[in-house]
């Protein structure tokens, strides 16, 4: 299993919600969505202090409570360009519009968005707005670094995600239905080549039915492979 670095520690909120916390006490929340997130524990429904929100895109189960969150921590929310502007329509104040390839400073974070393949648009009353593309991070802290690939499809990117950036860790999908599936996922991991792998977006809804075991199984082949058993709320690195 990789090593986190002192104080790095990354805590899984249920679904794709995850808080990253640095050594530095930079506390970063990977799509915001808690309060209405059935895998949320009670007693992190108010992550607490937020200093960043990374979105990864505008569906309601990855950005559910990006608005409100806002405005009660202040942070600074870093979205697609097209999300980032409707956010900002919404009231939320310090906005970040960036897009895929681009890399972005937070303070002791570098985040990096990259591709994913998934729908993004925005369910505004009973509108579905054009939130530009899905993506996913690449988080680097002290040169450790963190893939969260967003709702997803395997898709060819991952293995120049894996060559370029060289994740210690990734969160990945293997829910099925609105993502890939055990089965893909495992060629997923193949192709980034993270030996720590934190499934997520599974299990939250009935139609979410790949498993960890599934993935486990799926990618006996890889060598070295840790896939975590994290349970909502639960933390890797201390
Ligand atoms: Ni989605
Ligand atoms: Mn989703």
């Amino acid at each position: 299993m990789a090593q986190l670095p002192d104080g790095l520690t990354i805590t899984w909120l249920g679904h794709a919600t995850f808080l990253i916390e640095t050594p530095g006490g930079n506390r970063t929340l990977i799509d915001p969505w808690v309060m209405n997130n059935p895998s949320c524990p009670d007693d992190l429904k108010d992550p607490g202090p937020i200093n960043y929100m990374l979105v990864t895109h505008a569906h309601f189960d990855h950005i559910g409570d990006a608005v409100e969150l806002a405005s009660s921590t202040e942070a600074t929310v870093v979205a697609i360009a097209e999300t980032a502007r409707w956010l900002g329509s919404k009231g939320v104040e310090n906005t970040v519009d960036m897009n895929k390839g681009g890399t972005l400073e937070l303070d002791d974070i570098r985040a990096h968005m990259v591709h994913a393949v998934h729908s993004c648009g925005i369910t505004d009353g009973d509108q579905i707005i054009y939130g530009g593309e899905a993506a996913g991070y690449v988080i680097e802290v002290g040169g450790f670094k963190l893939y969260h690939a967003g709702d997803t499809a395997v898709h060819s990117d991952m293995a120049l995600i894996g060559k370029l950036l060289k994740p210690d860790v990734a969160m990945i999908p293997i829910g099925d239905y609105y993502t890939m599936g055990p089965s893909s996922a495992a060629e997923a991991v193949r192709m980034i080549g993270a030996k720590t792998v934190i499934p997520m977006h599974f299990g939250t809804f009935p139609v979410l039915t790949g498993t960890p075991d599934d993935l486990r199984r799926e990618a006996s082949d890889v060598e070295g492979l840790e896939v975590v058993d994290l349970e909502p709320g639960g933390i890797l690195g201390a």
